[in-house]
Parts: structure tokens; C-alpha cells; sequence
């Protein structure tokens, strides 16, 4: 990893505008997946130096929550511009730990940057209310105001923009932050950490360190102090940070997993289709949450698709991220691969049919061969449960309302895409899909501008957009009385 700018590259934990090792001067090796080398050794932090990040972001609220919108507005634009400014060795350092492609990592960058572009304009922004009172002598007045200190818990396949995502619409709303990233990629958020300090954020506004997941997050989920928390991740485990959350009835904001249909209908343009497809299936080596889990394809135009699709599965090029020809990256371990390839078994010995790839590749451990598996029916585990992998399974259907119910089957309701060409037909099933994103015509659906969120147990809450101001902003009601005296 060649670095421009080595002070990228920080292994500490950032509290309070300092750098510090852990207390116990423990620290965890990043492990790059393409090759399995250790790349740092980054601070492991726990219980203790938790509650300093969190006595930090308390004592810096009163001051960061008063200053002008304007103001906040300014600093979240200012790290905007040193993220953007930084592009190639944020995508770098993302590569080495992740294992994405080096043009997805640059693309990445971007897009988390964008979150921060986003809502340094949103913060100008923050309005409120007066309502028709229900007595002459009575005004009502609403005012939004920040929630408080954030507890932002982030995940490994999008090391930048998830964090970015929470930070961007915290700061601008006048809160304070306690980040912690996931475990295997640490050194993206910690870079962020570095830019915030270099844009002059001031000290125990954003405040960001790794290490033991449960003293961590219990630390988090069970202080007074911190009054919501926001997670990207697995169903799994977002419950169990519900249920944490509990006990100081914080607000929470949970973007957890997904099993999106990809509907194929008879009318649709195949060649957009098999775009589309690629796009949002393989995207990420399929570790994504909006990733197409199930492709639902009318029988009418099944083997045509199919056929199709191979031929574009063919093309991707397995590799190390680094290399700018990679189209697909290693998983993020060994264990994930597994995990895929143990639902590749399933479904082969319920009789769907392999048509390509699906094997570990011969490159390393964690690498898996993009595939496209026939014949899948609804008994299958790669039906029910989220791949998180770079899997096609094409089911057959016959009618819309069979599409439709089939798209539906699923405790998962994040995102959900499909392609026609019939203008009732996009409304009816546009209306009939339990979820809260649907791309219609098109694979890539995320972007600063828009709601991302799911319905379901895919999680609660909305980010990016308009939207997502307002789940770090609570409304006080203000009744102005005795007018009339
Ligand atoms: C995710 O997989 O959690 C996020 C994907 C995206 O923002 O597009």
C-alpha cells in the first residue's frame, strides 16, 4: 500500500481530538482478504476508553450544538473537500482492508463524500413550525433541535460511506458522535477521524475507536449520556442492539439486511436487464445489503436471460483489488467464502444447476468465482437468506401476481428492483412491493439524494436525503400562552 499521504494511515483511537493507544496498549492485526497479510495493528480498544469517547462527545455537545448552522455547515464541507481531496489513498487503504476493486473504492470515496456535501447544505436548512392554535390566546411554536450524542456502528463492506452516512447528518444537525467501525476495517474510518481533525472539527465532536465488539457496543447501548444509536448491519444483530437500547430508550436508526428480488417480465429490455443485474448483483463481490438476492425471471424470456446474463458473468475478472482489470475481490475472509459456497451445495443438491462459476478460485482462499445457479425454487437457503456473495439464482415464474408474491415471501423488505416496459404494470408492481426501495429499470438506486431504508426487519429509520436529517433531530413543542392578557 503506497500511500501519498502517509498521515493517512493511523492505528490509534481518536478521543477527545487526540490520538491514544488502547489502555491496555492492546492492539488487532487488519488483515488484507486478497492476500491474508496483515496490513496494520490497530488500537484494541473496550469498556474504558469507550466511556472517555463518550464523556468527550457529552462535554463538546453544549458548545458544537450552539454554534450557527452556517458554522457546523462549513466544517462538514471542509471535510468534504479534504475527502475528496484525498480520494486515491482513501480508496487505497479501502482496497487493502476490504478487498473491493480499486474503481469501486474510488467510487466509493465519492460517494461518501457526497453524503457530506449532502447535509453540510442540509444543516442550513433545519426549519420549524407554528400551527393554528386552538385558542386566541395561545401560540404553538415547533423548533428542531439535535438529539444528542450518536453512537454510529458501522460495517465492513462499505468502510467509508456508511460512516460519512451517520456523521454527515449528525454533525450538521448539531450532534455529537462515538463512531465505531467494523472490526476488519478499521483504518477507513480512522483516516475519517484524521480529516475531521485536519478540517478543524473541534475536539470530542467526532470521536472514533475499534476493537472488543461487546464491551464497545455495551458501553454504547447502556449509557445515559449517548441518546441514539445508528447501525449498519446484520438483522441479527441489530435486534440485539434494539433490545440494548432499550434500558436508556434511545432513539435508533437500524439499516440492516436485505433478500431483494430482481424481477425480470417478459416485456422488459433484456439488455438493460442483464445491466442492471450485473450492477447490483455483483457490485461489491455481492456483499452488499441492496445486492439482487433472488432474480425472479417470466418464464417467457427465462433461457434468453439466462443465456445472457452468462455471457456477462463471463467477462468479470477475478482478482486482487489493487489490480485495475479486478472486477470482482475476494470476499471479506475465509469464512464468508465458506458460508457461500455452503449455500451453493444446498441448492445444487435440491437440483438447481450450476451454469457458472461457483467454485473457490484457485487466486486464494476468500475469493469466490461469480456464479449463476438455474432451477432454484423457494425451499432453497439462497431464496431465504441474504448471499452476501457474488450469486445469481434465477427462479421462473409465470404471472405478476405470482412475481409479486414470491418478492414479498421474505422477512426482508430493504430493497427490490424490476424491469417492464408497461406503464400499469411498473405502478402496479411498484405499489405491490413490500419495500422501501424499489429501482425500476435500473440497478444502481443509492445516492446522497435519495431515502435509504428498509421496511420489515430489513430495520427502521432513513438515510440520505431530507429524510435522513430528521433522525438526528427531535421536535420541541413550544405553547406561547396568556396572549391575551
Ligand atoms: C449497504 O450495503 O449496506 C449499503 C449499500 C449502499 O449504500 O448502496
Amino acid at each position: 500500500m503506497q500511500l501519498q499521504d502517509a498521515g493517512l494511515l493511523k492505528t490509534g483511537a481518536y478521543i477527545d481530538g487526540k490520538w491514544q493507544a488502547a489502555d491496555s496498549g492492546e492492539t488487532t492485526a487488519v488483515i488484507n482478504p486478497a492476500t491474508g497479510q496483515s496490513i496494520a495493528e490497530v488500537a484494541r480498544c473496550g469498556h474504558a476508553e469507550t466511556q472517555q469517547a463518550i464523556a468527550a462527545a457529552d462535554r463538546a455537545l453544549a458548545d458544537w450544538r450552539a454554534r450557527p448552522a452556517a458554522e457546523r455547515s462549513r466544517y462538514v464541507r471542509k471535510l468534504f473537500d479534504l475527502m475528496m481531496a484525498a480520494q486515491e489513498d482513501l480508496a487505497q487503504l479501502m482496497t487493502a482492508e476490504q478487498g473491493k476493486p480499486i474503481t469501486e473504492s474510488r467510487g466509493e470515496i465519492a460517494y461518501g463524500a457526497s453524503f457530506l456535501e449532502w447535509f453540510a447544505e442540509e444543516a442550513k436548512r433545519v426549519y420549524g413550525d407554528t400551527i393554528p392554535a386552538p385558542s386566541a390566546d395561545k401560540r404553538i411554536v415547533c423548533t428542531r433541535q439535535p438529539v444528542g450524542v450518536v453512537a454510529c456502528i458501522t460495517p465492513w463492506n462499505f468502510p467509508n460511506a456508511m460512516l460519512t452516512r451517520k456523521i454527515g447528518p449528525a454533525l450538521a444537525s448539531g450532534c455529537t458522535v462515538v463512531c465505531k467501525p467494523a472490526g476488519a476495517t478499521p483504518l477507513s474510518a480512522l483516516a475519517i477521524a484524521e480529516l475531521a481533525d485536519r478540517a478543524g472539527i473541534p475536539p470530542g465532536v467526532v470521536n472514533v475507536l475499534a476493537g472488543k465488539t461487546g464491551e464497545i457496543g455495551e458501553a454504547l447501548t447502556s449509557s445515559p449520556r449517548v441518546r441514539k444509536l445508528t447501525f449498519t448491519g446484520s438483522t441479527e444483530v441489530g435486534k440485539e442492539l434494539i433490545r440494548a437500547c432499550a434500558g436508556t430508550v434511545k432513539r435508533t436508526s437500524m439499516e440492516l439486511g436485505g433478500n431483494a428480488p430482481f424481477i425480470v417480465f417478459d416485456d422488459a429490455d433484456l439488455d438493460a436487464a442483464v445491466v442492471g443485474a450485473i450492477a447490483s448483483k455483483y457490485r461489491n463481490a455481492g456483499q452488499t445489503c441492496v445486492c439482487a438476492n433472488r432474480m425472479l425471471i417470466q418464464r417467457g424470456v427465462y433461457e434468453e436471460f439466462a443465456t445472457r446474463l452468462e455471457a456477462a458473468v463471463a467477462q468479470l475478472r477475478v482478482g486482487d483489488g489493487v489490480d485495475e482489470q479486478t472486477t470482482i475481490g475476494p470476499l471479506i475472509d475465509r469464512q464468508a467464502a465458506d458460508s457461500v459456497l455452503e449455500m451453493i451445495d444446498d441448492a445444487t443438491r435440491q437440483g438447481a444447476r450450476l451454469v457458472i462459476g461457483g467454485r473457490r478460485s484457485d487466486i486464494g482462499d476468500a475469493f469466490i468465482e461469480p456464479a449463476i445457479l438455474t432451477g432454484v425454487t423457494d425451499q432453497m437457503r439462497v431464496f431465504r437468506e441474504e448471499i452476501f456473495g457474488p450469486v445469481a439464482p434465477l427462479i421462473a415464474f409465470d404471472t405478476e401476481a405470482e412475481a409479486i408474491a414470491l418478492a414479498n415471501d421474505t422477512e426482508f423488505g430493504l430493497a427490490s428492483y424490476f424491469y417492464s416496459r408497461d406503464i400499469g404494470r411498473i405502478w402496479r408492481v411498484a405499489e405491490g412491493l413490500d419495500y422501501g426501495i424499489v429501482g425500476i429499470n435500473e440497478g444502481l438506486i443509492s445516492n446522497a439524494a435519495a431515502p435509504f431504508g428498509g421496511m420489515k426487519e430489513s430495520g427502521n429509520g432513513r438515510e440520505g436525503s431530507r429524510y435522513g436529517m430528521d433522525e438526528y433531530l427531535e421536535i420541541k413543542y413550544m405553547c406561547l400562552g396568556g396572549l391575551d392578557r
